[in-house]
């Protein structure tokens, strides 16, 4: 097996030389400003080693991989009965489509899409005040990524509040079908904020370690969730976790991931590495372009693949 000690800063060294670098999400005009040069990997090994290379340090906007801690607290709070509001099978729509819902009654595909995670956001409202349930997810990245100066960038969220039209017809859709307890504008603020959440690559690469690891924390030992909830919330990543892109990002890449439209992946080696990267600009699926191409490359290297003997 390839030393990763060497595969990471070469990896990130060939990913500054490209130039199909994709779109950053200028959807959200504040994610519009990231400069697309950027380019950023972690490694946290379950055997405690963390190696970085490019920009590991530096934060973005984790967007739709927060998805990932607000799935992971809101089964820890209602368990399966999370099934009866949230499907479980990949869309093949992209991550904001709203075409589902009409004939599956406001039931979302899965808890990764906005409209699932909309819901998800809905059932850690429930007996909280906003505020709360935004502290509730933050501080929970938190202590996954052992790092408490992991904050919510209040400019993105106020960004995507003033301009998420498609999320604010799906809230109401969804709200119309009797799937959604609270007002879709309460809904809709905690998931802008959460979605906001900024950490770097090292940090993102920490707060994955428990799904690398049975569902406990390699370091602590501490349990996070059990060891088959890890399971289950890892098959959505890998069938669910790229929106359209998941079926394509299985074959080239092989693990289990979750992507977000601030340019940032985190994937799961089960038993051996949680891994965060970065590369601001998108595919056509809103999935980052280099991110993709250097998880590819990496688990290459490493012959890591969920599929491998
Ligand atoms: O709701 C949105 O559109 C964003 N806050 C999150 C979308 C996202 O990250 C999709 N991921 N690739």
């Amino acid at each position: 097996m390839a030393d990763l000690e060497e595969v990471l800063p070469a990896l990130a060294a060939e990913m500054a030389e490209r130039t199909d670098r994709g779109d950053v999400a200028n959807y959200i005009p504040q994610l519009g400003k990231i400069d697309p040069q950027r380019f950023g990997i972690a490694v946290a090994l379950t055997d405690g080693r963390v190696v970085a290379a490019g920009d590991a340090d530096e934060t973005f906007s984790i967007q739709s991989i927060s998805k990932m801690f607000t799935l992971t607290l809101a089964l820890g709070k209602v368990g399966d009965a999370l099934w009866r509001r949230v499907g479980r099978e990949p869309s093949g729509n992209p991550f904001n489509s709203i075409v589902q819902l009409e004939n599956e009654q406001g039931i979302p595909r899965n808890p990764f899409i906005n409209a699932g995670a909309i819901v998800v956001t809905d059932v850690l409202l429930a007996g909280h005040q906003p505020r709360e349930a935004i502290g509730e997810i933050l501080r929970f990245a938190q202590f996954l990524a052992d790092d408490d100066t992991i904050i919510v960038d209040r400019e993105v969220a106020a960004s995507e509040q003033a301009t998420g039209f498609r999320n604010v017809a799906l809230a109401n859709y969804m709200k119309a079908f009797g799937n959604l307890q609270h007002a879709p504008e309460l809904a809709l603020g905690v998931y802008y904020h959460h979605c906001a959440i900024a950490m770097s690559c090292r940090q993102l690469a920490m707060s994955g370690r428990f799904l690398a690891h049975g569902g406990r924390n390699p370091a602590t030992g501490h349990s996070v969730v059990s060891a088959e909830r890890a399971r289950r919330i890892l098959a959505l990543m890998l069938t669910c976790g790229h929106y359209d892109g998941s079926g394509d990002f299985a074959f080239r890449v092989g693990i289990p991931a979750k992507s977000g439209v601030g340019g940032g992946i985190l994937g799961i080696v089960p038993g051996v590495a949680s891994i965060a990267v970065w590369s601001p600009g998108l595919n056509e699926n809103g999935n980052s372009r280099l991110g993709s191409i250097a998880l590819e490359k990496l688990a290459r290297a490493m012959n890591w693949s969920v599929f491998a003997p």
